[in-house]
């Protein structure tokens, strides 16, 4: 039985949070393996919302394991903030059925100030980070001085490590003419979270192969999209982590087989929170109604999102990039009404066509996108729970991208509840 690994192909945001819940009904773990609580995670499960960022999605089940892989950046208070809210809407959580890798690096206070002061130094030009301290904690992690979780339970580790890691950051605080730490300003609030957060430290490595060789199905769920990897993203303006499917097995502490299917997730449209390239990005009216019907806003900056028609070259690539085997597409039911629909299918730049989207950051930003238009569909998709629902237009559409992405569409949700998925085949089962 293949194991799981759910992707963004877009710029994050692609509704994963619904798919990795829907899948989760078959998997008996649920393992994050990269990026923080930058990520938001929308639920709607027979008519409560849970709002998700840091937890895998599969915590909101009975009887599932859910696992925080050491290629997280974990951040202690917002995961006791997080553990507490969902508990106080009935949710069972605790160590057994919540596990975070013992190996995690942690996101500490002063991971956000840096990160909120670099924002602000750079003006115009900043990449609009969530502020959570994301890329400042895996600066950390590469460069070696990160406090880990299972650092907390060792005072005078935790002493040497803090003077360490101020001695640098401090330096930049200063330079950015931010405010400077004190070790007491991090050891103090560690200090007290430490007995709360040190009951889920897990060696999750070991768990996993456990339940491995066990024939437990893994559901691995990624966070953010593919145009946000740090290697094969819209590079500066990306996230911290390589958010491929590739990275599961490391964020996790398997081998690169851990992983049997890659279920690739994207709109039927695009959208993208914050700076950066943007080639089919709309600036008229139909833009702002896509926005208006997808409600279209950060679950966790509250942030108005960009909107655009599909880029079938851009998620073409994230399925080359990412190992992609098929698609779950979300929000078809945006587009209904529309009388016409445009995806791209190439990109001109500087008189050349081109079928991928280049590396260079300048270049990227002057692409312009080579569009084809399809007529509309004027009956509603939204809740079509099979094949035969759906207009004729829509199917044309849909069988239309899947040739232009070069992968089939495995799944296609019409609606945020849970059971208003069409599915085409079972990734579980393939
Ligand atoms: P960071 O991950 O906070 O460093 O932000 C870097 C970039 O990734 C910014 O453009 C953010 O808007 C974007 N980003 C981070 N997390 C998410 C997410 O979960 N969904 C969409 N965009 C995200």
């Amino acid at each position: 039985m293949a194991n799981v690994a759910v992707v963004g192909a877009q710029w994050g945001d692609e509704g994963k949070g619904k798919i990795v819940d829907w899948l989760s009904s078959r998997a008996d773990v649920v393992v994050r393996f990269q990026g923080g609580h930058n990520a938001g995670h929308t639920l709607v499960i027979n008519g409560v919302t849970y709002k998700l960022s840091l937890l895998p999605s599969g915590v909101v089940r009975p009887n599932k394991l859910s696992i925080i892989g050491n290629g997280v950046v974990f951040d202690p208070w917002a995961f006791i903030r997080e553990v507490t809210a969902i508990k106080s809407q009935g949710v069972d959580v605790s160590p057994a059925t919540l596990q975070v890798a013992e190996n995690v690096p942690l996101i500490l206070p002063v991971h956000s100030a840096l990160d909120k002061a670099r924002e602000e130094a750079r003006g115009a030009g900043k990449i609009g980070t969530t502020g959570r301290g994301i890329g400042p904690a895996y600066e950390d992690k590469v460069a070696r001085r990160a406090i880990r979780l299972c650092d907390l339970g060792d005072e005078a580790v935790l002493k040497e490590k803090v003077d360490a890691l101020l001695a640098h950051h401090n330096l930049l605080l200063r330079g950015l003419g931010a405010a400077e730490m004190k070790p007491a300003d991090l050891l103090d609030p560690l200090r007290e979270i430490t007995p709360q957060v040190l009951p889920y430290a897990s060696v999750v490595w070991k768990t996993l192969d456990e339940l491995r060789r066990a024939g437990k199905r893994i559901l691995f769920e990624g966070a953010q999209g593919s145009m946000l990897d740090i290697d094969h993203g819209t590079y500066p303006y990306v996230t911290s982590s390589n958010t491929v499917a590739g990275n599961a097995a490391a964020g996790s502490g398997m081998g690169p087989r851990a992983v049997g299917y890659v279920l690739g997730i994207c709109k039927a449209y695009t959208t993208r929170v914050g700076s950066g390239p943007f080639p089919t990005e709309l600036f008229d009216d139909i833009g702002e109604l896509i926005g208006q019907r997808g409600k279209e806003f950060g679950v966790v900056t509250g942030r108005k999102r960009r909107c655009g028609w599909f880029d079938a070259v851009m998620v073409r690539q994230a399925i080359k990039t990412g190992g992609i085997d098929g698609i779950a597409m979300t929000k078809l039911d945006v587009l209904d009404g529309f009388d016409e629909i445009k995806v791209c299918v190439g990109y001109r730049l500087d008189g050349q066509e081109l079928d991928y989207l280049p590396a260079n950051a300048a270049a990227q930003a002057r692409v312009e996108p080579i569009y084809e238009t399809f007529e509309g569909w004027k009956d509603s998709t939204q809740g079509a729970r099979s094949w035969a629902e759906l207009p004729a237009q829509a199917v044309k559409y849909v069988r239309h991208v899947e040739e232009l992405i070069q992968a089939p569409v495995a799944l296609l949700s019409t609606s945020p509840e849970r059971d208003d998925t069409i599915l085409m085949n079972d990734p579980f089962q393939d």
